[in-house]
């Protein structure tokens, strides 16, 4: 039997801080055997787990973690089975189609073999394996837009793992594609996987906040901007995509929750955007802009 903690943290960088911290060994004997850090896609709450082969004194944990623990957070502990940890958390990442896309995990390279529509993405330090919906969402759309349009410029705005710029370059080959993000980990996580996938050379990385940097500036305005990020980001950053997608260029939004797809459309309208296709699938609403 191993004991996991669990433990709550305000954001990423204080998550890692604290998973980092509890692998270190210490003078209490506390040492964690495995930790991993997370975001909970349904609340966007980032979580600690962290595996002891018996119950970690509590005082002393919280000693070592209580600088990056959630404001009035404990952290709790839990008895959990011995069970085969690496098949189970294989099994509970299977293959996910999206359109044409199929992404899959290593350990299911050899089922899946190799094929044009094919992405492999372990799940990671960044967001975006397509277990999301809103990742499938923007994955569906790339595939609808690749029947219809041929961008030559396509920027993955917030691109986590990097999957969407990586779906991107199957969809167009012969586009030049940027993918930013303001978490330097995600970019470093994106490099690997765009080298992993063949795509080297092929998309470039940027770590930056919105648009902030002259290199997602060299090929403004692009033909087509993918940015799943939240509905407040987004709604901050229409003024400047308003800039950054060329007149009859595309833009697909995604991260917004059901209810905020009204405040979003409304303020994507008034920068210039008119709706081309919306779907809100587990109420999350992944929307299609053509810039006018
Ligand atoms: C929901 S994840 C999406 C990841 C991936 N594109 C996907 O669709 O699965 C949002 C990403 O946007 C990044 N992000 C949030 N705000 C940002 C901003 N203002 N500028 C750039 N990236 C941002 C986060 O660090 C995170 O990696």
């Amino acid at each position: 039997m191993l004991t996991r903690l669990r433990a709550v943290a305000p954001d990423s960088t204080a998550a890692r801080a604290m998973a980092e911290r509890l692998a270190e060994p210490d003078v209490d004997g506390s040492e964690a055997l495995a930790t991993s850090s997370f975001e909970d896609p349904a609340t966007g709450g980032w979580h600690v787990d962290a595996y002891y082969p018996s119950a970690p004194d509590l005082t002393a944990v919280f000693a070592r973690i209580g600088p990056w623990l959630e404001a009035e957070s404990t952290p709790s502990l839990e008895i959990v089975p011995d069970e085969n940890w690496v098949a189970i958390s294989q099994a509970a990442l299977p293959p996910v189609a999206a359109g044409r896309f199929l992404v899959h995990g290593g350990h299911d390279r050899d089922t899946v073999g190799r094929r044009r529509f094919a992405i492999e993405i372990d799940a990671g330090e960044a967001f975006g394996t397509a277990h999301h919906a809103t990742t499938q969402g923007c994955l569906a759309a790339i595939d609808r837009l690749a029947r219809i349009s041929s961008p030559r410029t396509v920027l993955d705005l917030g691109c986590g793992s990097g999957l969407l710029a990586i779906a991107s370059s199957r969809a167009w080959p012969d586009a030049r594609i940027v993918a930013s993000d303001i978490d330097s980990v995600a970019v470093e996580v994106a490099a690997a996987n765009v080298a992993l996938n063949g795509a080297r050379g092929r998309i470039r990385l940027v770590t930056a906040k919105g648009l902030d940097h002259p290199r997602l500036r060299d090929l403004q305005p692009y033909d087509l901007v993918v940015a799943n990020i939240l509905a407040g980001p987004l709604i901050g950053l229409a003024p400047r995509l308003s800039r950054a997608v060329r007149p009859g260029g595309l833009l697909v939004l995604s991260g917004i929750l059901g209810e905020q797809a009204r405040e979003v459309l409304g303020t994507y309208a008034l920068a210039g955007f008119r709706l081309v296709e919306k779907r809100v699938p587990h109420n999350w609403a992944t929307l299609v802009l053509n810039r006018i």
